[in-house]
């Protein structure tokens, strides 16, 4: 059985991921700020799905500490993971323009989305080579898609693009092999973040992260995907 862990899975696109990984017969590590909301969200995945197999534990992505916790856990029970799903993020300067963004929250952002997924990926990217197999997800936005940049919510943006160029700096790193490392847009989904005018449902925004962590050997790494298509950085 594989094992996969989840960052920000108490709610939203996170906790989709859990489930359709669980349903797939992964066990789930479901990693939350807040350990009681953590399980709540597993409890309801247990209640439709009452065969799959999840562990709540809890991870703030800020955290050196909860980081390193989480690895000792990961370790002392499974001895490896084969999956990670870097997911939880934060957007606090909606409509902001760059012009009027402040560096307090710029850094916020920065210390969620990028040192956040750069402190998972530096405990746990190591544990994959040991045992030669690794599916890692950035979960990034078209928002920081350099190719197509639009006006706004800078801090989020910036924090994205650098996403993106740690998934393909560790991706060169780490090189050929079955270690695979790459990033997507989920789409515009219904969620706390994206709101109720969004186009996708939270099923729908899963589905490529998903496709992500379960690619076959042969698949690529180092690469941005939307809708299970590679796209421009
Ligand atoms: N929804 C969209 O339209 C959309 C579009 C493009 C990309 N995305 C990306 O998709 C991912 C999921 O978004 P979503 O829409 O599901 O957002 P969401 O509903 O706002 O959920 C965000 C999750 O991240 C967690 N989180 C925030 N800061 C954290 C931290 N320091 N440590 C651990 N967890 C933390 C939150 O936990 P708390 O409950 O404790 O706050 C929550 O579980 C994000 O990376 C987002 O940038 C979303």
């Amino acid at each position: 059985m594989k094992i996969a862990l989840v960052t920000g899975a108490n709610r939203g696109i996170g906790q989709q991921i859990c489930a359709d990984l669980a349903a797939k017969n992964i066990q789930v590590v479901l990693t939350s700020r807040d350990l009681q909301k953590g399980e709540a969200a597993a409890q309801i995945i247990r209640a439709s799905q009452p065969q799959v197999q999840i562990v709540v534990q809890q991870l703030d992505v800020t955290s050196d500490e909860s980081v390193n916790a989480l690895h000792d856990f990961v370790l002392k029970t499974y001895g490896r993971l084969d999956i990670l799903v870097n997911n939880g993020a934060i957007l606090i300067d909606d409509d902001v323009s760059i012009f009027n963004l402040d560096i307090p929250r710029l850094q916020a952002t920065l210390e969620a989305n990028l040192y956040g997924p750069l402190r998972l990926c530096q405990a746990f990217i190591p544990l994959m080579q040991t045992n030669g197999y690794g599916r890692v997800v950035n979960v990034s936005s078209e928002m920081g898609q350099l190719s197509d940049m639009g006006v706004g919510t800078a801090a989020y943006r910036i924090s994205k693009t650098a996403l993106n160029s740690l998934t393909t700096i560790f991706a060169a790193e780490v090189g050929r092999g079955n270690i695979k490392i790459n990033c997507c847009t989920p789409g515009w989904v219904r969620t706390d973040m994206g709101g109720p005018s969004a186009h996708k449902s939270v099923a729908e925004g899963a589905d490529t992260p998903v496709w992500l962590a379960t690619l076959p050997d042969d698949a690529p790494t180092g690469q941005f995907f939307a809708d299970r298509e590679i796209i421009a950085w």
